[in-house]
């Protein structure tokens, strides 16, 4: 097991490069089952994720190949419709291969995915959409069985704008015969690039990024060529960094649009934020950032995926905050964890009261989840002495060595193994 050795007090300084966004690869190199023929996908973060949705994809029978930052997935041969439970269980997001394995054959047998770290996230939503476009559903021994001869195009309704179960019914909904249309839908950008890929597969997908989505089913499909969008929320979370440190960073591909909020929170708090029209956004501070409210909300709102990294930013503020989170059931894991380094968090069922400190001070923390994670390491680039991170297995979940680029902008931040940390502290 890796732990992060970090050592506080650095600025963060010069330009650090986003990757493509985990979230928009992970259900487009599921899409990519969709079409017999070889598809590829470019700026695809190397992550433990995307290494999880290949090995899903290859034990159904598609050809992966892997270069450095691109997946090349030939699905012309699928020869069955049943990941492993290893897998499934190792990441909730290999259940979008249900749609496409639906869409493609007429049949899927997946595991239900478990629960996590931040809450029980359950799959009615998609399971609700998949039998209105006509699939028979059966479940039993921890197995979820879904067949259709051809899925039928249908009205769906969802009761919370869930960014998997849009995915999911989107596409399934590209081969069916007719018409869907998807009323609440998540309107998150990474469900835009999902549209965006399946439309030049040539599938005939409308509305996107609004929360009423218009599929018209087509009988086949290309496979296709597709970029990722950057990753908004790494982006934000180097952003957060910057303004931790006290540092002055130019951060590359970004797309402003989709850092509305963050920009927004970070500006209230005192933070410097120029949107440059290269692609690339400058993040400057130089004092305490001020006390700020957070309520995280489906996109376009505040995203629950830096709720962990903001709170790690007031916990070191001038005043107090109070962060809401209205997404997950269970995501304030971090709050322990920041309070060992001297943060002062009270917890009020979904909202977290934070007392500002002139500072924090270094501690053997552990992640508990992906973002969590995230959060500790930015609380250890700011805290007086040294923060020893460990199971950053969850942070090497989302970001591709997070600590090659931090160290890069300046911060004392190195990856040890556990038995060398004796030494190296
Ligand atoms: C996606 O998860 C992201 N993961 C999450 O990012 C992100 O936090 C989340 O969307 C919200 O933005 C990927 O895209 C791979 P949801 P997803 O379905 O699709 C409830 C990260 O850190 N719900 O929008 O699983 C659910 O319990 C990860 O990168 C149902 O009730 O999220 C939750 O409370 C973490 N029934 C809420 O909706 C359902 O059938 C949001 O879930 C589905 C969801």
């Amino acid at each position: 097991m890796e732990v992060l050795i970090i050592r506080g007090g650095k600025p963060l300084n010069g330009e650090v490069r986003v990757g493509g966004a985990k979230n928009a690869s992970l259900p487009i190199i599921a899409a990519s089952l969709l079409a017999p023929g070889s598809s590829s996908i470019e700026d695809v973060p190397h992550l433990n994720d995307i290494d999880t949705m290949c090995g899903v994809l290859s034990s159904l029978g598609a050809k992966v190949s892997r270069s450095p930052n691109a997946v090349a997935v030939d699905a012309s041969d699928i020869s069955s419709v049943e990941p492993p439970y290893e897998l499934v269980r190792a990441m909730r997001a290999s259940f979008l291969v249900m749609g496409p394995l639906l869409a493609r054959t007429g049949r899927a047998r997946i595991s239900l995915p478990g629960g996590c770290a931040i809450g029980s996230r359950p799959i009615d939503l998609h399971l609700k959409g998949l039998a209105a476009l006509g699939a028979e559903i059966d479940m039993g021994y921890g197995q979820i069985e879904a067949r259709a001869a051809r899925l039928t195009g249908a009205r769906v309704y969802l009761d919370f704008p869930s960014v998997g179960a849009t995915e999911n019914i989107m596409m399934a909904a590209v081969l069916a015969s007719g018409m869907t249309l998807v009323e609440n839908a998540a309107e998150e950008p990474e469900v835009v690039d999902l549209a965006n890929f399946l439309n030049s597969m040539g599938a005939r997908v409308r509305g996107a990024g609004t929360n009423i989505l218009r599929i018209d089913g087509v009988t086949e499909l290309e496979p296709a060529c597709h970029m990722v969008i950057p990753d908004r929320i790494e982006a934000g979370t180097l952003m957060v960094a910057a303004a931790m440190t006290r540092g002055s960073l130019v951060i590359d591909n970004v797309v402003d649009e989709h850092l509305k909020p963050i920009t927004a929170k970070l500006r209230e708090a005192g933070v410097s934020v120029e949107e440059r029209d290269d692609g690339s956004i400058y993040v400057e501070m130089r004092q305490r950032p001020a006390g700020i409210d957070i309520k995280t909300m489906p996109y376009p709102g505040f995203p629950t995926d830096l709720q962990a990294q903001f709170m790690a930013l007031t916990s070191i503020s001038s005043g107090s905050s109070v962060i809401t989170e209205t997404v997950f059931e269970n995501r304030f894991m971090h709050v322990s964890e920041l309070a060992r380094m001297g943060a002062s968090i009270k917890i009020d069922g979904r909202a977290a009261m934070i007392e500002g400190q002139p500072g924090l001070s270094g501690a053997q923390v552990r992640c508990t989840d992906l973002r969590a994670g995230a959060a500790l390491v930015l609380a250890g680039l700011v805290a007086s002495g040294e923060t020893v991170v460990s199971d950053v297995y969850h942070v090497d979940r989302g970001y591709e060595r997070l600590e090659e680029k931090l160290a890069r902008a300046g911060a004392d931040i190195r990856r040890v193994t556990e038995s060398e940390v004796e030494k190296a502290v």
